[in-house]
C-alpha cells in the first residue's frame, strides 16, 4: 500500500500545523523574553521532534541555542514499560541556563518524566516542555504543568503519523498529521 493509501484521515493539515506552530512560537517568545538573556537551550528529542523543533525555532524571536537528545523506551509501542535509556546525549552544558524540551508527542508521559528528572540533576535555572501533540487518554504519569509548559493539540487515542511521527520508521516525513488505517498496524 502507498504511504498516502495507509492514511485513514488527515487530522491536521500543513496550514493548521503552521498556524499552531506560529502561535506557540509567539507565546514562547513572549514568556522567555527576559529568561533568554540568561541563556535558553531548546532540546529536541529525536527523532520525532525534528520538524516541529525546526519550524518552532525558526519562528522564535528570542536568542536560543539548539541541541538534541535521542532516547529509546523499552517495551513495544503499545505496551510501554516506563523504562527509558539515552541513545545520544546533548552536547550543551545546561547548568544555570533555561531549558525548553521540544517533543512531538506525549503519550504515556514516561519519556518526559525521565527527561525532566535527568535534566534537573544538571542544575539548569528552569525546565519546561513544548510538546506538539498530547494523548490524554494514554497518559500514565502527570508530567504536564499547564502553567509552565506549552502544548499544541490534544489528540484522540489513534495511531498518528506524519510531521515527525512514525509507524515502524515510515510516514515521518508526511507534511500533515494523519490517522493511520488500523489494517496497517493490526496485521
Ligand atoms: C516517541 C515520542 C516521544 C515518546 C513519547 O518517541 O517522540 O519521545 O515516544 O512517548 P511516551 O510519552 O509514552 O514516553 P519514540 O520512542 O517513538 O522515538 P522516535 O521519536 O525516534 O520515533
Amino acid at each position: 500500500m502507498s504511504e498516502l493509501g495507509c492514511i485513514e484521515s488527515v487530522l491536521y493539515t500543513e496550514e493548521v500545523i503552521d498556524q499552531k506552530v506560529r502561535e506557540l512560537a509567539e507565546i514562547v517568545s513572549e514568556q522567555y523574553k527576559e529568561k533568554a538573556k540568561e541563556g535558553l537551550v531548546l532540546v529536541g528529542i529525536l527523532k520525532g521532534s525534528i520538524f516541529f523543533i525546526s519550524d518552532l525555532a525558526r519562528r522564535l524571536t528570542i536568542p536560543h541555542q539548539l541541541d538534541f537528545m535521542a532516547l529509546s523506551s523499552y517495551g513495544s509501542k503499545t505496551v510501554t514499560t516506563g523504562a527509558v535509556r539515552i541513545i545520544m546525549d546533548m552536547r550543551a552544558d545546561i547548568y544555570n541556563k533555561h531549558v525548553l524540551i521540544v517533543e512531538d508527542i506525549v503519550d504515556s508521559g514516561y519519556t518526559l518524566q525521565f527527561l525532566q528528572n535527568l535534566l534537573a540533576t544538571r542544575k539548569p535555572r528552569s525546565i519546561a516542555t513544548c510538546v506538539f501533540l498530547r494523548k490524554p487518554e494514554r497518559m500514565k504519569v502527570q508530567v504536564f504543568d499547564e502553567t509552565r509548559d506549552f502544548m499544541g493539540f490534544d489528540i484522540p487515542n489513534e495511531w498518528i503519523v506524519g510531521y515527525g511521527l512514525d509507524y515502524d520508521e515510515r510516514f515521518r516525513s508526511l507534511p500533515f498529521v494523519g490517522i493511520l488505517k488500523r489494517e496497517v498496524y493490526e496485521k
